[in-house]
Order: C-alpha cells, then structure tokens, then sequence
C-alpha cells in the first residue's frame, strides 16, 4: 500500500515535471539559438596586451554573428587592479541574466566569490590570461582556463638572446667588458603572476643552456608598466651604467619603458633588450634594431579560442578543430619569435 501511494506520487512529480519543464526548456533552447550574452571582466582596461584581447575577441565576435547570424552580446568592463571592484562587475552580470562569463581575474588567489557566485546562478566562466591554481578550476566542471603556453615564452626569450650572440662575433658584441659573461637586468611583471614567476625563471635557464654565462646585476617588479620600467631603468643606469648588456623584461611595455631610459641616458650602443607580447611598438622596436627581439603572445588566438569556447558552452556549438581543450579545462595557445632576421 504504501510503496503503492510512492509510485503514484512519484508517476505524478515526473508528469508535473515534464509539463512544466517542456515548455521553458523549448523557450530556453529557442532563445539560447539565437542569441547569447557574453561578460567580459578585464583586470584592468588600460593595459596594453589585455586591451588587444578584448578588441580582438569583439572583433571575433562580430564575424561569428556574421558568419552565423547568432546573435552576440558583448559587454566589456574593467577593473582597474581592484578586486572588490571586479566581485560586484560579475555579480552584476549574473544578475542581468549574462549566459557565460569571460574573466580576467585581478588576484588569482581570491577567487571564493566568483566561483561561488558563478556556481550558485550555473553561469560557465572562462578565465583567461590570470591563471587560476588548479585546484580552484577544479572546484566545478564549468570553470575554463584560456591563456598561452607560457613556459615557451620564457625559453624563447633566452632563444633570442642566444641566436644574437650566435654570430661570429655576437658575444664579443655585447660583452662589452669582455669577461665572457652577459651582464643583465630583470624587469618583472606583478609580483605572483604566473607570466612574472615562469618567464624571469625560464629566460634566464634557457640562456644558460644554450651555453651563455650571465650575472645578474639587479632585477626589479614594474608591474607591467612602460612608465614604471623607466624609472627602475633610469636608477640602474645612474648606478651601473654601461655595465648593462642586457635587459630581459617579461613584457614589451617593460622592455620600451627601459629602452625610454636607455635613450634618454644616451647608451650607444644599446644593450640586448627583449620582451614579450609582440604589440605593434615592439615589433617596430626590432625592426628599427633597438630591441633585440620580442615573443608574440597571441593575443587573437587567445580571443578566438575563448569566443568559441563561450559559443560553445552557451550554444552547444562545435569547437573548431585547431583548438584543443585539454583535461576539459585548458586551452593554451603557442608563441612565435620576433627578430629582425625573420621581418
Ligand atoms: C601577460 C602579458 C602582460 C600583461 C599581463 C596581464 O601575459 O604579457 O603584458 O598584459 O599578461 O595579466
Ligand atoms: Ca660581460
């Protein structure tokens, strides 16, 4: 009797179920087919390879609805370096019914109120650039990683330090103190970047293993920043000066920011300076020979693939084979050298 009274009203929650559900779930689905709302949260507006995603993923996105005719919704906002300022950005968008989220997380280590937050409403986020420890991606299956192969731009910094000194008398050009060592400088990016810790640390390696000795005569946190790497620059030069032979810098910012100082200091000839991002300056910047080379950090890549993964999340459309999500979490994309050999 009373297993009887369980099945009815167990028969009666599935039947309520399937008709008050089918009809949202069609409408859901419909208007999931003609559109799709995307949130895109940068840490900060005003840096320059993050302001060159985001151009490039509005642009991706308008050729999808061109190709497509789904519609795309894109709002971007900025931070500003604040975290505080970047928890209410996402709130907000969750509570205007955003369908995925694309953020570019300001403190990699405070993420509680995001995923959380995220989670509670089923609202995806892709995260991108700032990269999560695993564990918080683990934390539930729709949190993604968009970002680069970053471990290669550091060994491809040493590599262009290494080819320029591969030359008959490549060394002997910029050792100029003629000890067989390479004298250098590190300017760093934000202080627990993964981008900062892995590129100071592999550069470095990769010119030792290809068989270049080096000193390191100071090294130095700029934050990214044109403006900050000049002056950290101009202290060094007042202090070691022609005893710089090269500048690794782990963004081309910092690298044209220490290449102001160098210029106003009057170095002739200039010591090695590279970087990492590839920005249209920097590039200009090799070509002219005043930077030694620079990485392309993959800015369009990084924005197609995260446009296609949101449009895959919220549309169920396929991704593009050249785009490999890994562990169902990861999509890293490869770096390219710039030298002026290969213009
Ligand atoms: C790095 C990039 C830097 C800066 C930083 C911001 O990948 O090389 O220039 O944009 O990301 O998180
Ligand atoms: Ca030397």
């Amino acid at each position: 009797m009373e297993k009887a009274t369980r099945g009815i009203a167990l028969c009666l929650c599935v039947l309520l179920c399937l008709s008050g559900c089918s009809g949202s779930f069609s409408e859901d689905a419909s208007r999931r087919d003609r559109q799709i709302k995307i949130g895109v949260c940068a840490y900060d507006q005003f840096d320059t390879f993050i302001s060159t995603i985001v151009e490039a993923f509005k642009n991706a996105a308008k050729q999808k609805e061109l190709d497509t005719g789904i519609s795309i919704n894109v709002e971007v906002v900025g931070a500003g370096g604040k975290q505080n300022v970047q928890n209410d950005q996402v709130a907000d968008f969750i509570d205007r019914e955003f369908d995925i989220l694309c953020v570019n997380i300001v403190d990699r280590t405070d993420t509680t109120m995001i995923i959380d937050k995220a989670k509670s409403a089923d609202v995806p986020v892709i995260f991108f650039n700032r990269e999560l420890v695993r564990e918080d991606l683990e934390r539930w299956d729709k949190l993604y990683y968009v970002g680069a192969e970053t471990i290669r731009s550091g060994i491809m910094q040493g590599e262009i330090v290494a080819r320029l000194c591969s030359g008959e008398d490549g060394m002997a050009l910029y050792d100029r103190n003629g000890d067989g060592k390479l004298q250098y400088v590190m300017l760093e990016g934000e202080a627990g970047h993964q981008d900062a810790l892995i590129r100071t640390e592999y550069s470095v390696s990769a010119i030792i293993e290809e068989g270049i000795q080096v000193e390191k005569l100071g090294n130095e946190i700029a934050n990214w920043s044109r403006a900050q790497a000049q002056t950290k620059m101009k202290l060094w030069l007042e202090k070691l000066g022609d005893r710089i032979e090269l500048v690794l810098a782990n963004n081309d910012d910092m690298a044209l920011g220490a290449l102001d100082a160098l210029e106003e200091y009057g170095a002739d000839p200039l010591p090695i300076v590279v970087g990492v991002d590839g920005t249209p300056e920097a590039k200009q910047a090799v070509e002219e020979g005043t930077m030694g080379g620079t990485v392309v950090n993959d800015a369009e890549g990084q924005a197609k693939a995260m446009l296609e993964l949101a449009c895959h999340l919220g549309l169920g459309t396929e991704l593009p084979e050249d785009i490999v999500l890994a562990d169902d979490t990861y999509i890293r994309l490869p770096h390219t050298i710039v030298m002026k050999e290969n213009k």
